[in-house]
């Protein structure tokens, strides 16, 4: 305070008139300045609102350099998140109001704060901004800016200095990368540890921690897991499901090569309301073909067999003809043929059935035999071999890679994706099951289109096949917190769903409950689920409502209604709330009010950050209240470095947080990566865990990380203590372990971590642990930061000691058996 007083003085010597130096030359606290209040137009304000004070009201100081310590959330995430001209005063009960202009359509949002620096939920639009405060100019740090004055505390630019200089601080220690290690540990020689394990400390532990998250983002579904191969089967396509493209239409995907014909979009008397949209072929003289592209081609493997169907019909006037269906090559090879005799006059299901000649990647066409009109919809080509052979089901080879990671539990679907942008893309998931024929598209909020091909169904029964916990996420009766307001989306995240259709809403919820776990034959949507396929209940037990929401009286009104009309009914199920989308902040802060006040089972946290936030971090749940009923599931979390690139830097910063989290598995019992799937050219996130094409699946450094963990996860956690023969604190922080026993067999694991540009010679002791066996199986994943290597699997001599080498940058995972029954619990 006091360097900032004499700072003070300096730069008002170097710019004012002997007079005023005179008169202010002093390091004493002034009693009051004047603080101004602005947020800059040259960004529209999405730096949020910022501060600047003075002794004179002519020479400003700004608070904080570009700091802005309140920004707008309203509207689309980046150019629409606006504050115009706020105008902040102080009210007579001492609080900070802060009211601003959302843009030139919506009205003012309003935020209060008891000290400028904590700020409560936002809230908005509202169509007036009840005050005007008296607004001013002044000029901070060159330039010209308008606001509003106050006289504040000197004490009040003091907390605003000091939140400012402390995030500064922060954000240095965020920014540590290994980039910085050649510097950092310059002269540092290998380390010594001794990992001392204290099974007398032992505690139970969540068996659930390690899960995956599944988003249809960057094409995960159609065109990925969902293994339909024909793009736009159903011709709905919408302009709206991609704005500014003007291919996304009805047709997209599909073409008609060739003369004499015509291909045309009817929407007159379709196979279902859901499905409006269906294509008319007039063919005058037969040599034209209908055309389909896939998702970014067919890719064909050969001798595979492949199921093609099409629902079909021949209006009046027009006689029975036959459909040629070849797959074809960019060479024009045949490399799959056969034909369908259409008649039916009204719609109806053909079915054939092609074998590829050879692995090519070719496009599907279709070639009417005869001259007339027929109409077509649900085109569709699917690959008989489907993970776990599942009629419509998932593409084996990336389904295997999910399951390999043996996750506990799968989040599904969304993310973003369940509470949609605007109240009309929520996820409806009654619109997802049944018929596909029958299911009710819908936009992706990642810009593209949902088929629902791929719905809750085919969730349910992924979940089942590879023995995961299903976990459905639930708007929590608000869209997205980043819904665009405009047109028809006006109200934004605000726009919960009116009070009027609550109900409905509601009842939607607990009729999913019902026809996952519902009797077959005794509840309505259990037979409904039968029906499907699947008369033993799914066995649900938990539920996410709402995904990241801001934390607003909208949001809290409809979540406890949601809360509690599940709790009643069903209080066996463990619902999932939802404290934001970052790790702190007001919709942190407010979530977990809001959970503690209701008594929420679980929450869903996410963050994306830096491998230095991870790394300085490692305590975030250490510090976690025990007292509190509510445990945590991580939904969403990964490292972000410059480029989003996935590497071993980023990989590594994972595993040794996910150290930290099985030692607060007590606390922590669910957490999941995002997003986890990415096609090649699709993507419109970076990093993700899974990268793929058509024919290829390629999982990062990070997944392995996943996998390890997965695979070697614990029901109880044994403490350990790590002990080095270095004392620096930079040292000690790099360095992880994590010793869980699995209770199924009886298997000890051990993790170690090391984030150092240097090898570790570790001792491990394992004092007390009765019948451990002499040889062990060890996985290595190590490599130079920026690498993407792969873990290397072998067997060694262990024991209950053992030395073990951790390599420069490692990760390091050692399973112990024990001989039968010992440490089983
Ligand atoms: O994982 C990608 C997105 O990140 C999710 O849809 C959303 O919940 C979060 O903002």
């Amino acid at each position: 305070m006091k360097h900032l007083l004499l700072l003070f003085s300096v730069l008002l010597l170097s710019l004012q008139p002997a007079a005023f130096a005179a008169t202010h030359e002093t390091t004493a606290t002034p009693d009051s300045v004047s603080l101004f209040a602005y947020a800059t137009r040259g960004d529209d304000g999405r730096s949020g609102l910022r501060f600047a004070w003075s002794m004179d009201g002519k020479h400003w100081f700004e608070i904080g350099r570009n700091y802005g310590y309140l920004r707008c959330d309203y509207s689309r995430w980046g150019s629409q998140k606006k504050m115009l001209d706020p105008n902040l005063k102080q009210l007579p009960g001492g609080e900070w109001l802060c009211v601003w202009k959302l843009n030139d359509h919506d009205g003012y949002g309003q935020a209060r704060s008891k000290d400028l620096i904590y700020w409560e939920a936002q809230q908005y639009p509202r169509t007036t901004s009840d005050f005007e405060g008296t607004r001013v100019k002044a000029k901070i740090a060159g330039h010209e800016e308008t606001g509003t004055v106050s006289q504040v505390p000197w004490s009040v630019v003091d907390g605003l200095t000091q939140t400012y200089e402390r995030n500064q601080y922060r954000n240095s220690l965020y920014g540590e990368r290994p980039v910085q290690d050649k510097e950092r540990f310059a002269g540092l020689k290998s380390v010594k540890a001794t990992v001392t394990a204290q099974p007398e400390e032992t505690k139970e532990i969540s068996d659930l921690l390690m899960g995956i998250f599944f988003e249809d983002i960057n094409y995960s579904a159609d065109g990925g897991l969902y293994a339909e191969l024909i793009q736009n089967r159903d011709f709905e396509y919408e302009p709206s499901d991609r704005e500014g493209d003007k291919n996304w239409n009805s047709t997209h995907s599909w073409k008609l090569e060739g003369e004499n014909a015509t291909f045309t979009i009817s929407t007159s008397d379709p196979i279902h309301p859901n499905n409006p949209h269906y294509a008319v072929l007039k063919t005058n003289q037969p040599g034209a073909a209908l055309t389909n592209t896939g998702f970014d081609g067919i890719a064909l493997k050969a001798g595979e067999k492949y199921d093609f169907s099409l629902f079909a019909r021949i209006p009046e006037g027009s006689k029975s003809g036959k459909l040629l269906v070849r797959l074809v090559d960019a060479d024009g090879t045949v490399q799959g043929e056969t034909t369908v005799t259409v008649s039916s006059r009204s719609w109806k299901t053909y079915k054939a059935v092609l074998t590829a000649k050879a692995s090519a990647d070719t496009h599907l066409e279709l070639h009417p035999q005869s001259a007339g009109e027929i109409e077509l919809d649900m085109i569709s080509l699917f690959p008989q071999n489907t993970f776990k052979g599942r009629k419509n089901g998932l593409r084996p080879d990336l389904a295997q890679t999910l399951a390999d990671m043996h996750p506990r539990f799968v989040r599904f679907p969304g993310g973003c994706v369940a509470h949609g942008d605007g109240l009309k893309n929520i996820y409806q998931w009654k619109n997802t099951i049944g018929p596909l024929e029958a299911r009710k598209p819908a936009r992706n909020l990642w810009g593209y289109h949902q088929s629902m091909g791929l719905g809750y169904y085919e969730y349910f029964q992924f979940c089942e096949d590879i023995g995961a916990e299903p976990l459905p996420v639930l708007a929590a009766g608000v869209p997205c917190q980043n819904s665009a307001c405009h047109g028809d989306l006006r109200g934004g995240q605000q726009g919960g769903i009116p009070m009027s259709e609550m109900g409905a809403y509601i009842q939607d919820i607990l009729d999913l409950i019902e026809w996952a776990n519902g009797d077959a034959k005794k509840t309505k949507w259990g037979k409904i689920r039968a029906e499907s396929g699947h008369p033993k209940p799914f066995n649900l037990k938990y539920i996410g409502i709402g995904n990241e929401d801001l934390i607003t009286d909208v949001f809290e009104e409809r979540f406890t209604m949601i809360y509690l009309a599940i709790k009643e009914k069903y209080p066996e199920i463990i619902v999932v709330g939802t404290v934001g989308p970052f790790n702190e902040g007001t919709d942190y802060v407010e979530g977990w009010k809001l959970a503690d006040k209701l008594g929420v089972p679980m929450v869903d946290e996410h963050y994306y950050q830096s491998p230095g936030w991870f790394l300085h971090n490692q305590d975030f749940y250490d510090k976690y209240d025990r007292s509190k009923k509510t445990k945590v599931y991580l939904g969403e979390y990964a490292t972000h470095i410059p480029g989003r690139r996935a590497n071993m830097e980023t990989a590594l910063t994972e595993a040794l947080y996910l150290a930290a989290l099985e030692r607060n598995g007590d606390v922590v019992h669910m957490s999941s990566y995002a997003p986890l799937l990415a096609k090649d050219g699709r993507t419109q996130w970076n990093p993700d865990l899974i990268y793929f094409n058509n024919r290829e699946v390629r999982p990062t450094t990070g997944y392995y990380v996943q996998k390890l963990y997965g695979q070697n996860a614990g029901d109880h956690y044994i403490p350990s203590q790590i002990n080095l023969d270095n004392q620096d604190g930079r040292v000690k922080l790099r360095v992880g372990s994590s010793i869980v026993r699995d209770s199924k067999t009886g298997d000890v694991i051990v993790k170690l971590v090391n984030l150092l540009p240097v090898s570790i010679e570790t001792d491990v002791r394992l004092p007390g642990m009765d019948g451990i066996q002499s040889s062990a199986t060890r996985t290595v994943l190590a490599g130079a930061p920026e690498t993407t290597p792969l873990p290397v699997t072998d067997t060694i001599e262990a024991g209950t000691s053992f030395k073990q080498e951790l390599p420069a940058y490692s990760f390091t995972v050692i399973r112990l058996k024990t001989q039968k029954g010992k440490n089983k619990q």
